[in-house]
């Protein structure tokens, strides 16, 4: 009797470890990256109308080699953190006045964290 309620418990706690954590989630942001990929490949070397995105965090923006950037994202000397990335995926016109990436943004703050999450996941 007193070991079921014990197991009862332990299992309780898994799995509210399991949905009731707030934090980024690369499983979801690769659903997220479904709106990234018809303009971004995480393949190394592999650009399509925007560029390849395997390790970008941590890079300064436009360091991609033989991707043509807008000269607003050439000069715009950022370089992808986290505030940086989250501001640029809620609204990339605003943060880069000029950018070609023709993108209107993500609205919630969740699917953005999972999105930088699963970029992160997929780059090393
Ligand atoms: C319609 C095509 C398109 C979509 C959709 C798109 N992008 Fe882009 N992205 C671009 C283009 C084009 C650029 C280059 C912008 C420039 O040079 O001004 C770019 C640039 C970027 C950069 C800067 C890369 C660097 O090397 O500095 C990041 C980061 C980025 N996009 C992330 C994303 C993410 C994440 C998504 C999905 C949430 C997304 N983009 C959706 C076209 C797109």
């Amino acid at each position: 009797m007193k070991k079921d309620f014990v197991t009862l418990v332990v299992v309780g706690l898994g799995s509210l470890a399991l949905t009731g954590n707030a934090s980024a989630d690369a499983e979801r942001g690769k659903q997220v990256f479904r709106k990234c990929q018809a303009c971004h490949s995480l393949e190394p070397g592999d650009n399509k109308v925007g560029p390849n995105l395997h390790g970008i965090m941590g890079q300064p923006a436009g360091h991609v080699e033989d991707y043509a950037y807008s000269s607003a994202m050439a000069q715009s000397e950022l370089v992808w953190d986290d505030e940086t990335m989250g501001e640029w995926l809620r609204s990339p016109r605003k943060l880069v006045k000029g950018t070609k990436m023709a993108f209107p943004g993500l609205r919630k703050d969740e699917e953005i964290e999972d999105v930088i999450e699963y970029i992160r996941a997929s780059s090393e």
